[in-house]
């Protein structure tokens, strides 16, 4: 009668055991160094197209993709469709479509991102 006790003990905690380490595991080899992947379908790029703290500008078919983080102190960049200008809501900063600083306080240019073209979409992996 024990035996079948301990045994069940043993199946359960085995069965607890894989249904806490599966996730983990997953977890540490699909996202090694915390990196996170943003995908933007074919559907969702328009002109300029934001997701995830990203802008993907298709222009003349050329894509850039850059961070949304202002290059003076961090802050979200929102895009100004009507001046075609991206713009800092914090302290005024202001830079053209394709990313080049007009006028700070920032000094430097929006962070281009690296970008993988796949099956007519754009992925980007940041840190
Ligand atoms: S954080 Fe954008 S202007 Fe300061």
């Amino acid at each position: 009668m024990k035996r079948k006790t301990s045994r069940r003990n043993f199946i359960f905690s085995l069965i607890t055991v894989c249904a806490l380490a599966v996730p983990a595991v997953s977890f540490i080899l699909f996202n090694p160094g915390g990196k996170r992947r943003v995908i933007f379908t074919k559907a969702e790029r328009d002109e300029v197209a934001y997701k995830d703290e990203i802008f993907v500008l298709s222009l003349k078919g050329k894509i850039t993709v850059f961070s949304a983080h202002c290059t003076h102190l961090g802050c979200i960049v929102n895009f100004n469709k009507e001046k075609n200008i991206f713009e800092c809501p914090c302290h005024g900063s202001k830079y053209a479509i394709d990313g080049k600083s007009i006028c700070g306080p920032s000094k430097r240019d929006l962070n281009k991102l690296p970008f993988v073209k796949k099956n007519g979409k754009i992925i980007v992996e940041t840190a």
